[in-house]
C-alpha cells in the first residue's frame, strides 16, 4: 500500500540492542526482559508491572490468578477483538456479551451493570483504541457488586484518565505488545498492578510455578505453572523504543489533530467521542462514515490502507450460544459502529500532505 495502516517505530538503537542480546547469548527472559519492565513501570505509574508473551496470555493469566472457571460469568463488550472475550471461555467460564456506547465505542457502563449476575466474578472492559474507560464508573460498580475489573488496554498504552496512565485505575491492566501499537516487541504483553499477592502468583505462573526462593541449584515448583516469559531479544525492541515515548506519543497526538483539524466540517464524517476526563493515545485513529465498506474499498483502490475498527463479536459463530456465550440484550450500539467505523492511516512518519491526501479521498467517496 502506498500509505499504509501503520510502520513500526524502528530506529538503529533497536538493532543494536538486539544485537548485544545476541552477543551476550543469554536469549530467555533475564536482565533486558527486567529493564523493559522496569522501564515501563516508570512510565506508567503503577506498582508492579509484568512482560508476557501476549496481551491475550496476560488477560488469561489474570483470570487464573482469580480461579475465575466453570461455573463463572465474565462480562465482556460487543465491540472488540475476539481475544477479550476467548481468554473467558479458555478458562471455562462463561462470556457474557454486553453492548458499548455508540458514541465513545466503549463497554455501555449501564448495559454492564444490567448483566451482573450472582455469577459474575469480573469485567474485561475495554479500553478500545487508546480511548480511555471512566474509571470512576467502573470503581463505582466494583464497590457496589465486588466484581473484578480486569481491563483489557491492549491498545491504550499511554492513553490517560484524569491526569493519570492507563495502567494504575484498574485491579489488573493488560497491554499489548503487538506491531499494531506503538511499543511493540513483535509479539508480546505487559500486565499492571497494584496487587502484591497477585504479581507474586504471576510472576511464579508464567516461570512454571517456581517458588519465590528458586535459583538455578535449587528450584522448588510451588504450584502448576506455565511459560509466558518474554525473551531479552524482544524485550531489547521495547526497551529501546522506550527511549522514544514522550516524542511517539506526543506524534500521534499531533497527528490526530491534524486528522480532527482536517475533518472538521465534513458532514459525512463523524469522529468518536474520547471519554470526559480521558486523553486519546490514538492507537488506532477512527471515524465513523456512511457506506463504510464502499469507502473501504475505495481508498484501498486507491493505494491507503484503510482498516475496519474492530469486531461485533455477537456476528461471529465462534460467541455464540452452543460456546456457552450469553447475549442478553441485542447489542445495537456495537452494530452502528461495527458498520460505520473506519481506522485511518497513522504511524511516526505520515507526511501532512499523506494525511490531505486520506481526507480528501475519503470526503470524494
Ligand atoms: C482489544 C484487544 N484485546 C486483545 C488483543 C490481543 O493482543 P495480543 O495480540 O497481544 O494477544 C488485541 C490485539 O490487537 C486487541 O486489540
Amino acid at each position: 500500500m502506498r500509505i499504509p495502516l501503520i510502520k513500526p517505530f524502528l530506529p538503529a538503537t533497536v538493532g543494536e540492542r538486539v544485537l548485544e542480546v545476541l552477543a551476550s547469548g543469554y536469549l530467555t527472559e533475564g536482565k533486558v526482559t527486567a529493564a523493559f519492565e522496569h522501564a515501563c513501570r516508570e512510565y506508567l505509574g503503577a506498582s508492579y508491572c509484568l512482560a508476557m508473551t501476549s496481551c491475550t496470555v496476560g488477560l488469561e493469566a489474570v483470570l487464573r490468578y482469580y480461579r475465575i472457571g466453570p461455573g463463572d460469568e465474565v462480562i465482556v463488550p460487543d465491540y472488540t477483538y475476539p481475544a477479550t472475550a476467548d481468554v473467558v471461555a479458555i478458562v471455562g467460564a462463561d462470556i457474557v456479551i454486553v453492548d458499548v456506547d455508540p458514541e465513545t465505542m466503549l463497554i455501555d457502563y449501564e448495559a454492564l451493570e444490567k448483566a451482573i449476575t450472582s455469577r459474575t466474578r469480573a469485567v474485561i472492559p475495554v479500553s478500545l483504541f487508546g480511548n480511555p474507560l471512566d474509571y470512576d464508573r467502573l470503581a463505582a460498580i466494583k464497590k457496589n457488586y465486588g466484581i473484578a475489573i480486569i481491563e483489557d488496554a491492549a491498545c491504550a498504552f499511554g492513553a490517560e484518565f484524569r491526569g493519570r496512565k492507563v495502567g494504575s485505575f484498574a485491579d489488573f491492566s493488560v497491554f499489548s505488545l503487538h506491531p499494531r501499537k506503538f511499543i511493540t516487541t513483535g509479539e508480546g504483553g505487559l500486565i499492571t498492578t497494584a496487587f502484591r499477592e497477585g504479581r507474586d502468583w504471576l510472576v511464579s505462573y508464567k516461570h512454571f510455578g517456581l517458588g519465590q526462593d528458586s535459583d538455578r541449584q535449587r528450584a522448588v515448583f510451588q504450584m502448576i505453572g506455565t511459560n509466558y516469559k518474554m525473551s531479552d531479544v524482544l524485550a531489547a525492541i521495547g526497551l529501546a523504543q522506550m527511549e522514544y515515548v514522550h516524542e511517539l506519543l506526543a506524534r500521534r497526538r499531533e497527528l490526530a489533530a491534524t486528522y480532527i483539524d482536517l475533518l472538521s466540517g465534513v458532514k459525512a464524517v463523524s469522529l468518536p467521542r474520547t471519554t470526559r476526563g480521558g486523553e486519546h493515545s490514538y492507537q488506532t485513529f477512527c471515524v465513523l462514515v456512511a457506506n463504510r465498506d464502499r469507502v473501504f474499498k475505495r481508498l484501498r483502490a486507491a493505494g491507503i490502507e484503510v482498516q475496519i475498527g474492530t469486531y461485533c463479536l455477537h456476528q461471529h459463530p465462534a460467541f455464540n450460544a452452543g460456546n456457552r456465550c450469553l447475549i442478553r440484550e441485542k447489542p445495537v450500539g456495537s452494530q452502528y459502529v461495527g458498520e460505520h467505523c473506519l481506522a485511518l492511516p497513522l504511524y511516526h512518519e505520515l507526511s501532512r500532505n499523506d494525511q490531505e491526501e486520506v481526507v480528501e479521498r475519503l470526503v470524494a467517496c
